[in-house]
């Protein structure tokens, strides 16, 4: 994994998923009958033992901490739930422009030490030949959900305050770019090898728009991470926006099944690692459908360095456990690099 993220040549081609710990894993679901998900994420023992789990079951070769994009927002001043249905809510979101006034940035990742804690119990617990991936969420999709309160369809609120609150909004994306780059900082420091950035509704944004609004705040967030540390930018949903994308920093590109892995390497260069890309609905057909679509992705690689498979987006609660399984195997199968 780490060879492949630095674009060095490989024996075979990696695999982890992203939301590989998860409700369609019934060891998840016996965790999550005697405890709440945010509770989960604040006890680090467990939260680990969720991803170690999850990591021997299924064979990947990085393990991601288990955590939630979300939590930063508690102690930048948001109260945060996950509803049993319906995803995360957030009771008290941005409706006015004053409102981003109490907005606190983090000036340390103290208030998040459970994470630095989950960091270090995982790190212990794992295989020392596999990376463990540190993440938040970029500043776009944080406050997407700030303003959104929630989960949406559209993305109307938050697109409509950047436009008619452009300073606000520069200044709420500043607030949070430092802050998730203190909380990153904290995590390599606890000892994660890899850092993923979750841009994963950003691709509801315009060309325009992205590079006015969200662009110089994600290149903030990515210049202050420490030095030395490998990136993954995941920025799903809309293939236009890679070139940019791409701009604003990264050593490896997250892209989903909208765009052909070669067309993405055309945009992004040979020097930059691609990580993707599968449609994480091919997992709820068969075998051979899989097989085929796996087939496919390491054909258009066609054994260049710096590939990461991944599907294109996170793992549905609807998944078999078994197909997941399969799906590992047959990329470790298919994905030799023969010399
Ligand atoms: O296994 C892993 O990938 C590691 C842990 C992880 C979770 N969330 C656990 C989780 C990671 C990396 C995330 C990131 C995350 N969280 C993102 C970016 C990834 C993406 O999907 O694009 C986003 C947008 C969120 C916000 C979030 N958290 C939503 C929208 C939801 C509810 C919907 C859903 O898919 O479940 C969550 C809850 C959540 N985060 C669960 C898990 C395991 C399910 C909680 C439960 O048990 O009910």
């Amino acid at each position: 994994m780490m060879k492949a993220v630095r674009c060095e040549p490989v024996k075979t081609i990696p695999v982890w998923l992203m939301r590989q710990a998860g409700r369609y894993m019934q060891e998840y679901q016996q965790v999550r009958s005697r405890v709440s998900f945010l509770e989960l994420c604040k006890r680090p023992e467990l939260a680990a033992e969720v991803m170690l789990t999850a990591v021997k079951r299924l064979g990947v070769d990085a393990a991601i901490l288990f955590s939630d994009i979300l939590l930063i927002l508690e102690p930048m001043g948001f109260q945060l739930e996950f509803a049993p249905e319906g995803g995360p809510r957030i009771d008290n979101p941005i409706q006015k422009p004053e409102d981003v006034d109490r907005v606190r940035e983090l000036l340390t990742a103290e208030p998040l030490d459970f994470v630095m804690d989950a960091v270090r119990y995982t790190r212990e617990g794992l295989d020392s030949s596999k990376p463990l991936i540190g993440f938040a969420g970029a500043p776009f999709t944080l406050a997407a959900y700030m303003v959104e309160g929630g989960g949406s369809r559209n993305y109307q609120n938050v697109k409509a305050f950047m436009h008619l609150y452009p300073e606000k909004w520069s200044e709420l994306m500043r607030r949070i770019a430092i802050s998730t780059a203190r909380y990153l900082n904290a995590q390599i420091d606890a000892g994660v090898q890899i850092v993923q950035i979750f841009d994963s509704w950003v691709g509801t944004v315009s060309e325009e728009d992205y590079k006015k609004y969200v662009q110089p705040h994600s290149k903030t967030l990515i210049e202050l991470i420490r030095p030395g540390t490998p990136i993954i930018h995941f920025a799903p949903g809309n293939p236009m926006l890679l070139p940019l994308v791409c701009e604003a920093g990264g050593n490896v590109f997250g892209v989903d099944w909208r765009i052909g892995i070669n067309r993405a390497w055309e945009i992004i260069g040979r020097r930059h690692a691609i990580q993707g890309n599968m449609d994480p609905s091919i997992l709820l057909t068969d075998r051979e459908t899989i097989r085929r679509h796996v087939q496919h992705i390491i054909r258009q690689v066609d054994r260049h360095p710096g590939f990461i498979f991944n599907l294109g987006h996170g793992i549905t609660p609807q998944t078999p456990v078994d197909n997941v399984i399969a799906l590992v195997d047959m990329v470790h199968e298919l994905g030799q690099v023969s010399p």
